[in-house]
């Protein structure tokens, strides 16, 4: 990939990422950040770079902004991708009050995700209309798999899936049956939903997220194809960028053996604590 195709790649994720919490989000422009405002009780966004800004980035306009989403009661949250906002990084330095994570962002460049060899009785699908208690098995997965980071295996599986379990969101059931959220699950033939991830394709553009298997059922492929799974399904909607991000270089491991090969960075502040006065 030549620097011109990767900048320009770079450029429909910033365009993605400005798209997707601005659906679901009430939006403030403040100062050089766009606060996406979302529902403490609800999906809850962050800050991110206006689009379209160029000009400089100073620590009182992160302090600010950072400043107006906890007076709202909401997480001070910064994200940006740093190629598309070099300025950023040192301005939110400097500011002091957040930490900061630096998060590798890895892009599809393989044609298709090679699906990798599944053990018997397990396979994997995309969920369609009308199946709320697979979406709430899926999302029980993610719970489970998030509270078990890394990429070893252990010891819960489908029982703490089902006591993790609640009742579908009605929104995220309406979202499936629109098309625009796509649930991949990868489901054994009597012990159901082992792992799950997630899209929402939108103009040419998807990021996979939430992917998680069970801790029980890790280490045969099923993170591997869920995600696969993910990938075909944008290819056959035309989706052309497909991108993730991972949470550590264990779990980049797993993304680069299908096809993903990492073209930038993200990054992710937070203040944790207010800063004094
Ligand atoms: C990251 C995660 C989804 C991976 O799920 P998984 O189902 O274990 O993934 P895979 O089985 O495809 O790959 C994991 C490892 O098993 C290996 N593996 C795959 N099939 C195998 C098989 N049949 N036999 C032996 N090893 C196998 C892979 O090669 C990989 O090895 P590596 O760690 O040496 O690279 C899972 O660990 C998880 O849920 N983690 C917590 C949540 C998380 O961090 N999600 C990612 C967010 S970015």
């Amino acid at each position: 990939m030549t620097d011109v195709d990767r900048a320009e790649v770079l450029q429909r994720i910033e365009h993605y990422y400005d798209a997707v919490p601005r659906r679901f989000a009430r939006v403030e422009e403040h100062g050089p950040f766009t606060l996406f405002l979302g529902k403490p009780e609800g999906w809850v966004y962050y800050a991110r770079p206006r689009l379209g800004y160029e000009g400089p980035f100073d620590a009182a306009a992160v302090g600010s902004a950072m400043d107006r989403l906890g007076q709202l009661g909401l997480p001070a949250v910064l994200e940006w991708v740093h190629e598309n906002t070099p300025g950023l990084l040192e301005a939110v330095r400097t500011e002091g009050s957040l930490d900061v994570e630096e998060i590798p962002l890895m892009l599809c460049t393989r044609l298709s995700g090679v699906t990798p060899d599944l053990p018997e009785a397990i396979s994997v699908r995309i969920l369609g209309d009308g199946e709320p208690l697979t979406v709430a098995a899926s999302r029980a997965v993610a719970d489970v798999g998030f509270a078990a980071a890394g990429t070893a295996a252990g010891a819960e599986g489908p029982a703490e899936r089902d006591s993790a379990g609640k009742a579908p969101q009605q929104r995220v059931l309406d979202l499936i049956s629109d098309g625009a959220l796509r649930v991949a699950v990868a489901e054994h033939l009597r012990h159901g939903v082992l792992a799950t991830g997630r899209t929402m394709p939108v103009a040419g553009v998807t990021e996979i997220v939430g992917v998680a298997s069970l801790p029980a059922a890790r280490r045969q492929g099923l993170g591997a194809a869920v995600t696969a799974a993910l990938v075909e399904d944008a290819r056959a909607a035309g989706v052309e960028t497909v991108f993730l991000t991972a949470s550590s270089d264990d779990v980049a491991r797993v993304y680069r053996r299908i096809g993903f090969d990492r073209i930038g960075t993200g990054y992710a502040a937070e203040r944790l604590t207010p800063p004094p006065g």
